[in-house]
């Protein structure tokens, strides 16, 4: 290795406490799914959905800890000559990940213990995706971090990356910062997670974290990621966070463009934020980018930014392209064409999941829409049916409906759009993978 590629404080946190906790023994009941991984989300953002990943794919999981998105991709890429190549300065977190993946036989995955740092000299070759969630914040720079990837980089390829949210994360901020001040230094790490747990028991309740703390406890309870989950929260040595304007000028420091958000993207949207005119008139004219850093401020709970970089913008998927099909996904996935038969036109229908209640608007149009959403009609023949379906209804009107309902849907994670009846249409199948 060559300088100093990590921090030394780093490297011991993560061989103590491999991240996340995993027991290879689990493979056999479940797979861990990543947004990070998924390459029909993949496929959307960086490769306007037309890429086969069957053929010539190079991955490369930066900091790939315990092997939840590298298992991911390796299962979905099982079946093709596809590279994934997994590193990590951590030989606890390695053995974890390689035992996963010995218990599932996957046989497609390159193991390297090296820090990211060291990628210019590893000689490993471009890829045409990089992930690289939750490690960039841990380096001594981000930016040398992101300078280094970018060298693995093909010239077409893209990045995601996973960085800490500045407004979410306040209170842990300020935990951390009480933790440093109160405990004693060069304690052992054991110690320092027993007095923390001590001192989060007796948090007077006006405290910020104990105000927040539903929202973190699985990360720190038994239960959840335990205590490698309650140090790199709480203890960490090497932690930093990022707003929207910081995003930027990170991506822009490295010559790289954000293509787009891929966890709670409509929460940068401050129109989901301001119901009022008069406010929202504020921000229209504003460009992209600070209409984003406005809403982060908005909602106030963004804890982190997952997001897409490449070296030219415009590589995302787009209705404009008729070639192009839609893909229901998430809980929506199955749903879809169970809510076209439900619809009656003029009726408000309500969509529950766990996570969000959307209205959905009845009209024969969109009745048509939700009726193809399994990646099998393409956008030019989905026009074409419902022109001839829909009585009077103008290529304009189409144009307009299938534009709300992406707006309302993608942004969520529930639709995506792929080539048409081509690689990747269907999802892969989950259930049979665990
Ligand atoms: C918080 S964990 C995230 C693991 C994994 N990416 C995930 O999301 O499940 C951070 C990982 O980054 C690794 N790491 C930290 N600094 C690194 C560096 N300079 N080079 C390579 N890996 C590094 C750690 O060893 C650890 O496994």
């Amino acid at each position: 290795m060559t300088g100093k590629p990590y921090l030394e404080a780093v490297r011991q946190q993560y061989e103590a406490l491999p991240y996340p906790p995993r027991d290879p023994a689990d493979e056999t009941r479940r797979l861990v799914l990543a947004t990070s991984g998924n390459l029909l989300v993949i496929n959307h953002h960086c490769f306007g959905g037309r890429r086969d990943f069957r053929r010539g794919f190079r991955c490369l999981v930066a900091g790939g800890g315990t092997g939840d998105t590298t298992i991911f991709l390796a299962e979905q890429l099982r079946h093709s000559d596809a590279e994934v190549v997994y590193l990590d300065l951590s030989t606890a977190s390695r053995a974890v990940a390689e035992a996963r993946a010995r218990v599932r036989g996957l046989g497609n995955i390159t193991w390297i213990t090296a820090s990211i740092l060291d990628l210019p000299q590893l000689g490993l070759g471009r890829f045409d995706y990089i992930e690289c969630c939750g490690v960039l914040h841990h380096l001594e720079s981000t930016e040398a971090g992101l300078a280094a990837l970018n060298t693995a980089l093909a010239d077409d390829g893209a990045i995601f990356l996973m960085l800490y949210g500045r407004y979410g994360r306040r209170a842990v901020y300020d935990m951390q910062q009480l933790l440093r001040e109160l405990l004693p230094p060069g304690l052992p790490i054991p110690e320092k997670i027993r007095l923390t747990r001590q001192l989060l028991a007796t948090l007077p309740a006006t405290n910020g974290f104990a105000r927040d703390y539903e929202q973190w406890r699985s990360e720190i309870e038994a239960g959840g990621l335990g205590d490698a989950g309650l140090y790199d929260l709480l203890l960490h040595s090497q932690d930093r966070c990022f707003d929207v304007p910081q995003l930027y000028q990170l991506a822009a420091g490295a010559g790289l463009q954000l293509l787009s958000f891929a966890h709670r993207a409509d929460a940068y949207d401050p129109r989901n934020h301001i119901g009022d005119a008069e406010l929202s008139s504020l921000i229209a004219g504003r460009d992209l980018a600070s209409r984003q850093a406005l809403a982060e401020q908005l909602v106030g709970n963004l804890r982190k930014h997952e997001f897409f970089l490449a070296r030219q913008a415009g590589r995302g998927a787009t209705l404009a392209d008729a070639g192009l099909a839609l893909r229901s996904f998430g809980t929506l996935y199955d749903n879809a064409s169970r809510l076209a038969a439900d619809m009656q036109p003029g009726r408000v229908l309500r969509y529950t999941d766990p996570e969000h209640s959307l209205p959905i608007r009845c009209t024969p149009i969109t009745q048509q829409i939700y009726a193809h959403m399994d990646g099998g009609t393409s956008i030019g023949r989905l026009r074409e049916q419902v022109l001839a379906a829909v009585p009077g209804t103008s290529t304009e009107q189409f144009r307009q409906e299938l534009q709300q309902v992406y707006d309302q849907l993608h942004p969520r994670g529930y639709l995506y759009l792929i080539e048409a009846r081509r690689y990747g249409t269907t999802v892969p199948d989950y259930s049979r993978l665990r």
